[in-house]
C-alpha cells in the first residue's frame, strides 16, 4: 500500500515510516517540521534504503494536504502530527485546539474527497483522566484533565462519529502509554526541543552531561519506592503495533480502539537504575516535590491489541534505556550533533 503518514519526521512517526516500509510500503510523509527535522527521514532511508516522499505541509492547511492527496495516489492514513505538551496545552489552550483539531478536521475532509478512508490515528493513555481504576481498559468512559489531552479525546470522538455515520471508514485509534527507546541502529531516537519534559528523555541528558541530575517528581507515594509507576512501551514495539492496526482495519469496516502498551508499570527509580546500567554508572538525582497533575499509577490492560492484532510488546525497559542511551550517546545534540 501507498500510506501518508502525517508527523512521520518526529518521533514516533519516523520509527513507524522504518517499520511501514520494512513491511513493504510505500511512504508519503507530511509534515510541518514544527518539532522535528527532515534529518530524521534521510537516517530512515539510510536504514531502509528506500527514500519516504517528504511534503513540508501545515495540515491546517488544507489546500495544501489536498494538492498531496492529489498528486500521490494514497490508500491509509497513519496520523501523528499534532503538538503534544501538557504544560503548554494549559498555557495556550487555542494553539492546541487549533492546532489539533482543525489539522485533523482538515484532514478527514480531504481524505473523504479523494476516497481516502482507512485511518490509524495517535491517542494517548492520558484519555483515561484521573479517575478510571488500573489496568485502563478500552471500554472505560474516558475523560481527559487537559487541554493537550481534550484535543485527543475531541478527535476520538469526532472519528467514532464519523465511523457511525458512514460504513465505509476503517478506522483505529491507538491509545499509546509511555513511549521510550530508540532504534537499536542509534541513528534515529526522541530529539526534545528545550528542557525535556518526560523521563527518560530527561534521565537521558543526564547522562550525556547536559544536565546535572534527575529531579524525582515525588518520593512518598503509595506504590512500592514511593515513586510513579507508568507503562513504558519501547518505541520500535509501538511502530510494529501500527503496522499491526493498519493490517486489521484494512480488511474491516469500523472503528476499533487500543491500548498499546506492555501491561506492567514500572518505578522512576527502577527505570534510573535500569538507565544507570545501560550506561555502566549509577545516575545522580534527588527527590524533590510532587508534579501537579500527575497519577500516582497506571498502565494499560494490552489485552485487547493481542487478542484482535497479535501484537504485544517484546522490549524490555532494560532494552529501552539501553537503545535510548546508544541514540544519546550517538547524538549528544539530537540530530544537530
Ligand atoms: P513529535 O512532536 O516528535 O511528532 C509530531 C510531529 O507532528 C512533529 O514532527 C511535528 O512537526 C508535526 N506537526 C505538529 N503539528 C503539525 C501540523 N499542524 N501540520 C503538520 N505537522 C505537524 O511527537 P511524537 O512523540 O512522535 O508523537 C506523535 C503523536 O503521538 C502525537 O500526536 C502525540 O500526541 C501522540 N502521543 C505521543 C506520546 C509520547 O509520549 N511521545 C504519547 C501518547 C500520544
Ligand atoms: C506525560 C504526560 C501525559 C502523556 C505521557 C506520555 C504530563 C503531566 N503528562 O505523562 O499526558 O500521555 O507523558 O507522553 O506531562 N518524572 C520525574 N522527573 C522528571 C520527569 C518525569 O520524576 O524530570 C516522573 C513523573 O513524575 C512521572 C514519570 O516520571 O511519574 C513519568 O513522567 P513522564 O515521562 O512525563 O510521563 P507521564 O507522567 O506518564
Amino acid at each position: 500500500m501507498r500510506i501518508l503518514v502525517t508527523g512521520g519526521t518526529g518521533y514516533i512517526g519516523s520509527h513507524t515510516v522504518l517499520a511501514l516500509q520494512e513491511a513493504g510500503h510505500e511512504v508519503v510523509v507530511i509534515d510541518n517540521l514544527v518539532n522535528s527535522s527532515e534529518e530524521s527521514l534521510r537516517r530512515v532511508a539510510e536504514l531502509s534504503g528506500k527514500p519516504a516522499v517528504f511534503h513540508r505541509v501545515d495540515l491546517v492547511d488544507e489546500a495544501a494536504v489536498d494538492a498531496v492527496f492529489a498528486e500521490h495516489a494514497i490508500n491509509a492514513v497513519v496520523h501523528f502530527a499534532g503538538l503534544k505538551a501538557v504544560g503548554e496545552s494549559v498555557r495556550e489552550p487555542l494553539m492546541y485546539y487549533h492546532n489539533n483539531l482543525v489539522g485533523t478536521l482538515n484532514l478527514l475532509r480531504v481524505m473523504d474527497r479523494h476516497d481516502v478512508r482507512s485511518l490509524v490515528f495517535s491517542s494517548s493513555a492520558t484519555v483515561y483522566g484521573e479517575h478510571n481504576p488500573i489496568p485502563y481498559i478500552e471500554k472505560m468512559e474516558i475523560g481527559a484533565n487537559n487541554p493537550y489531552g481534550r484535543t485527543k479525546e475531541q478527535i476520538e470522538d469526532i472519528l467514532s462519529d464519523l465511523g457511525a455515520a458512514d460504513d465505509r471508514w476503517h478506522i483505529a485509534l491507538l491509545r499509546y502509554f509511555n513511549p521510550v527507546g530508540a532504534h537499536p541502529s542509534g541513528r534515529i531516537g526522541e530529539d526534545p526541543q528545550g528542557i525535556p519534559n518526560n523521563l527518560v528523555p530527561f534521565i537521558a541528558q543526564v547522562a550525556v552531561g547536559r544536565r546535572e541530575k534527575l529531579m524525582v517528581f515525588g518520593g512518598d507515594y503509595d506504590t512500592p519506592d514511593g515513586t510513579c509507576l507508568r507503562d513504558y512501551i519501547h518505541v520500535v514495539d509501538l511502530a510494529e503495533g501500527h503496522v499491526a492496526a493498519l493490517n486489521h482495519v484494512a480488511g474491516r469496516a469500523g472503528v476499533f480502539r487500543w491500548n498499546l502498551g506492555s501491561g506492567k508499570g514500572t518505578s522512576v527509580l527502577e527505570v534510573l537504575r535500569s538507565f544507570g546500567k545501560a550506561v555502566g554508572a549509577p545516575l545522580p538525582y534527588e527527590v524533590a516535590e510532587r508534579r501537579t497533575g500527575d497519577l500516582p499509577a497506571f498502565w494499560a490492560d494490552a489485552s485487547s491489541a493481542l487478542a484482535d492484532l497479535s501484537w504485544s510488546t517484546t522490549k524490555t525497559v532494560d532494552e529501552m534505556c539501553e537503545d535510548h542511551w546508544r541514540w544519546q550517546k550517538n547524538n549528544p545534540l539530537g540530530y544537530l550533533s
